[in-house]
């Protein structure tokens, strides 16, 4: 039976420690690892689009020796023809030996990996969850803070339907002595089912605001996140809400020197570019990162170690 990564709590967090450690090493002896998946193919599966995850993830492929197959639109796949997702995954796992996919639907990867002989990784399903970009959150937040518990953490923007959001909240709310400042519009506040799961059954305290500028000077750690555009259902709330939140060098005035700044990416106005040049900008960091830890999870779920 093949292990799957469909949502973070797949993994154990001694698990997702052994996974970070395993991306700080890579990070210092590449070439340690540039052979470890030599004759191993990787299929990147994207119904829906994307630049850092699946570049990152056939990157981390190329990086370990390997070599990557697939599609970056449901368009150019015999989906287009209706071949279900299930048939669509049980074909290209008879090729491949692992399988990174996303897919508009909620739900989907889970679904599909019920017809696969090879791992799956959910690289994003619809509004629910993006697991690996957690695991790209954590390594950055681990790289910036040298740890995971004892701090406070602010996610702006689309809570709603931001799905890095929704994985992050679940896999932090694992971790030692997290403080959660959600500041969104009223619109775009937290689903209750990721409220509930996440922090309330494990008895988490959270706090819900409108305002960045009020809680800025709390934070250690900043999530921003884009409005989400292709998930709302019409075109004019999209446009009342999209500008909701947009750091500038002026807001950051208010906040702590080691504050770190976050962002899945990609950015439309949610952060000024000026914001870039400030040493508290980690989101670029966070890119690189991303195909680290990808490294070491394709190593971990073809069950491969470095001598
Ligand atoms: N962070 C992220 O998922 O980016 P892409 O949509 O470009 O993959």
């Amino acid at each position: 039976m093949s292990r799957n990564v469909i949502d973070v709590t797949d993994l154990s967090v001694e698990e997702i420690s052994g996974l970070i450690a395993t991306a700080e090493d890579i990070i210092a002896n590449p070439a340690k690892y540039q052979d470890l998946c030599a004759h191993k193919q990787l299929a990147t599966l994207f119904f829906e689009p994307s630049t850092r995850t699946r570049l990152s993830f056939e990157s981390a492929m190329l990086s370990l020796g390997g070599s990557v197959l697939g599609f970056s639109e449901a368009a150019s796949s015999s989906a287009a023809k209706g071949e279900t997702v299930g048939d669509t995954v049980h074909t290209v796992s008879c090729y491949a030996d692992i399988i990174a996919m996303r897919h508009p639907k909620e739900g989907a990867p889970y679904a599909a990996a019920q017809f696969s002989e090879v791992p799956i990784i959910n690289a994003g399903d619809g509004g629910h969850n993006h697991p690996t970009q957690t695991l790209t959150d954590l390594l950055t937040i681990h790289r910036e803070k040298g740890r995971l518990s004892n701090f406070t953490i602010g996610f702006c923007g689309d809570l709603k339907f931001g799905r890095t959001v929704h994985s992050l909240v679940n896999a932090l709310g694992r971790c030692e002595n997290i403080r959660y400042v959600l500041i969104s519009p009223q619109e775009l506040k937290l689903p209750r089912y990721v409220k509930e799961e996440a922090l309330k059954k494990r008895g988490i305290p959270y706090t819900q605001t409108t305002s960045l500028d009020a809680v800025i000077p709390e934070l250690d750690v900043l999530y921003m996140t884009r409005v989400q555009r292709e998930r709302f259902f019409n075109e004019e709330d999209y446009l009342r809400l999209k500008d909701s939140y947009i750091l500038t060098p002026e807001k950051l005035l208010n906040a702590k020197p080691d504050l770190s700044i976050l962002h899945p990416l990609p950015r439309v106005n949610e952060i000024a570019v000026a914001v870039d040049k400030d040493p508290r900008a980690a989101y670029w960091k966070q890119v690189k990162n991303g195909k680290f830890i990808r490294m070491a999870l394709i190593l971990k779920l073809l069950d491969i170690s470095a001598a």
